[in-house]
């Protein structure tokens, strides 16, 4: 695992575009796994940036989102599908039929979850996953548990994680979403290299968990430990309990 320590969030989007571009220039028909939540937010500008000035081109490039709320129609402004096509997909030129985000308005959950899983084993191997940091330590939306989850399922999402997206959602926690669609622990770790973003001091005390405590479901970032191609870019907020005592 390697860890950068950037100064601030400006560094963490510029330094994680440049790792996710220099994956499109070695492999230019990459397969990304793209996150949501503010964190990536600046990377993707960036990585817009890259495209308008012609240094990297999205035309081979497909890509798994780690996850969607459950009942949010598309065009909510609040759904998965609608943030990255608003900070990326409508920006470059990806074709629609690379992409790829779970169907939170399906009717049948089961197969679902089973179809996305098996259209990621059908690409083999995801080149370069993204990942945000849950403030009680989720990725995608994976909650704390008693177990590792091992593929896309639906899950219901704690208290804790409603409370933190409620800032995004006009009619606040009453509008969020009690279930979601993710990629499980399982699918995440398969993927060739993970890129973890984590900014601000409200995410301090759970990346020193992440990286210093006792590897287990109920933090479930804990696990990355045991990948052995994990890229951490925290920017010295997020970075700040590491190095105590
Ligand atoms: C959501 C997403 C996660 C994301 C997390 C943190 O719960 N499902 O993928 O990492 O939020 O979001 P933020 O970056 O806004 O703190």
């Amino acid at each position: 695992m390697y860890l950068y320590v950037v100064d601030d969030y400006k560094e963490l989007s510029k330094k994680a575009a440049s790792l996710v571009a220099g994956q499109i220039l070695a492999k230019p028909d990459s397969i990304l796994g793209f996150a949501t939540g503010s964190t990536p937010e600046g990377m993707y500008a960036e990585l817009v940036k890259m495209y308008e000035a012609g240094e990297i081109n999205f035309k081979n490039v497909e890509s798994f989102n780690l996850d969607e709320y459950c009942g949010l129609d598309k065009n909510h402004n609040q759904s998965y599908h609608y943030f990255m096509n608003k900070h990326l997909f409508s920006k470059i030129n990806m074709l629609p039929n690379n992409i790829r985000i779970p169907n939170g308005l399906t009717d049948n959950m089961f197969d679902e979850c089973l179809t996305y899983e098996e259209n990621i084993d059908m690409c083999l191997q995801i080149d370069l996953q993204i990942l945000g940091l849950g403030h009680n330590g989720h990725i995608g939306f994976n909650e704390p548990s008693d177990h590792f989850s091992y593929q896309t399922h639906c899950v219901e999402l704690s208290q804790s994680t409603r409370e933190a997206n409620a800032r995004f959602f006009e009619g606040g926690i009453d509008e969020v979403p009690t279930h979601a669609i993710t990629m499980g622990i399982g699918t995440i770790l398969r993927t060739k290299r993970i890129l973890l973003l984590v900014s601000g001091s409200s995410k301090a005390k759970i990346l020193k968990k992440v990286l210093k405590g006792t590897v287990t479901p109920q933090v479930p970032a804990s696990i990355l430990r045991f990948h052995d191609d994990v890229i951490v870019i925290a920017d010295k907020e997020a970075a700040a309990e590491l190095y105590e005592n």
